[in-house]
């Protein structure tokens, strides 16, 4: 296994055992591959196995078969441990604290001394939108918890992010705000293990992807991968008068128009091509034409309802 990785897993296999219980298998094996210096997305839904692989990679489950490497060191050598950040999912917080006590009890319990702790601690708050915060965390918001346990993530300036879904409970701005972060941490050299399932922020930030679906790697991408070319192309014409529908209702049947736009699927380039023949003859001024991609929300429904079946 390379030391070059942040992670590496091969055929990672995990079923939980409780008493009384029938053995629920949450893993099958997984194998995958994280560069450093990328943001990763750990794609699936609810129940495919994110939380359960993140905590195996942390140490705070044991994996019934395969193995796993972070930072080139067994999840249960004790040296990397920090040099790894982690935002649960759904972190609880101790209510009787205030935003900078909680971050001092953190970071101690992660081994960074105390006079760093009180320069670190109000850059931080300010960095997750939290500056000067003086709220017990008992009258926190959703959005508020979130972003603090976002700081506590960062306290020892880790060299490997774990996010289990930090996005959950912001409203747009701050979701835009912690993309934003997650950006200028990766461009500062650190490695950011994320998992979502929502789709738009994977699609928008990370590297690379990897679908999990009950437990299984089905997938493995870029975002760009995955949206491929629909077969539709959008036109943008400087003028939509009479003769300029008539002329695309000549070409390509079923054109949609919106404005000044329309939305055509021709059969193959040539008609393509005549479409533009006839709109130029009209004449009229063409502005754009985009292809148009699927997102990576349409890809990723396509691939767990067609695994699943
Ligand atoms: N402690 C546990 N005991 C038994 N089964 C568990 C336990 N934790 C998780 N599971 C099961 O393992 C599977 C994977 O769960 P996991 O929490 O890893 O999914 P997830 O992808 O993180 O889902 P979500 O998007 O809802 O957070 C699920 O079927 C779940 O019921
Ligand atoms: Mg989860």
């Amino acid at each position: 296994m390379s030391a070059e990785l942040a992670v590496q897993t091969q055929d990672l296999e995990m079923i939980y055992r409780e008493m009384w219980r029938k053995p629920a298998r949450a893993l099958t094996g997984v194998s995958l591959e994280v560069e450093r210096g990328v943001i990763f997305g750990l794609l699936g839904q609810n129940g495919a196995g994110k939380t359960t692989l993140v905590k195996l990679l942390l140490s705070l489950l044991r994996p019934t078969k395969g193995t796993a490497r972070v930072l080139g060191h067994d999840p249960f050598d004790s040296r990397m441990r920090r040099r790894i950040g982690y935002l649960p999912e759904q972190m609880r917080l101790p209510e009787y604290m205030k935003a900078t006590g909680f971050l001092h009890y953190m970071g101690e319990l992660n081994g960074v001394d105390s006079a760093t702790l009180k320069k670190r601690i109000p850059a931080l708050l300010e960095l997750v939108g939290l500056p000067g915060e003086k709220k017990l965390l008992s009258a926190y918001s959703k959005g508020m918890q979130q972003r603090l346990g976002l700081a506590q993530a960062l306290l020892n300036e880790p060299d490997l992010l774990f996010l289990d879904e930090p996005t959950e409970g912001l409203d747009p701005l701050g979701r835009k705000q912690v993309r934003d972060l997650l950006v200028s941490l990766r461009a500062g050299g650190k490695t950011i293990f994320l998992n979502s399932h929502l789709l738009s922020e994977i699609e928008l930030v990370c590297d690379r992807v990897v679908i999990l679906n009950r437990g299984e790697v089905v997938r493995q991408g870029t975002p760009a991968e995955f949206a491929k070319h629909t077969g539709e192309y959008r036109i943008r014409v400087a003028e939509a008068s009479d003769a300029v529908r008539a002329a695309v209702a000549g070409v390509v049947p079923g054109a949609q128009w919106e404005d000044n736009t329309v939305l055509v699927s021709p059969e193959n380039r040539a008609q393509l091509n005549a479409l533009i023949d006839r709109l130029r003859a009209v004449p009229v001024e063409i502005e754009t034409i985009e292809p148009v991609h699927s997102t990576l929300e349409e890809y990723f429904i396509q691939v767990v309802t067609g695994a699943g079946a």
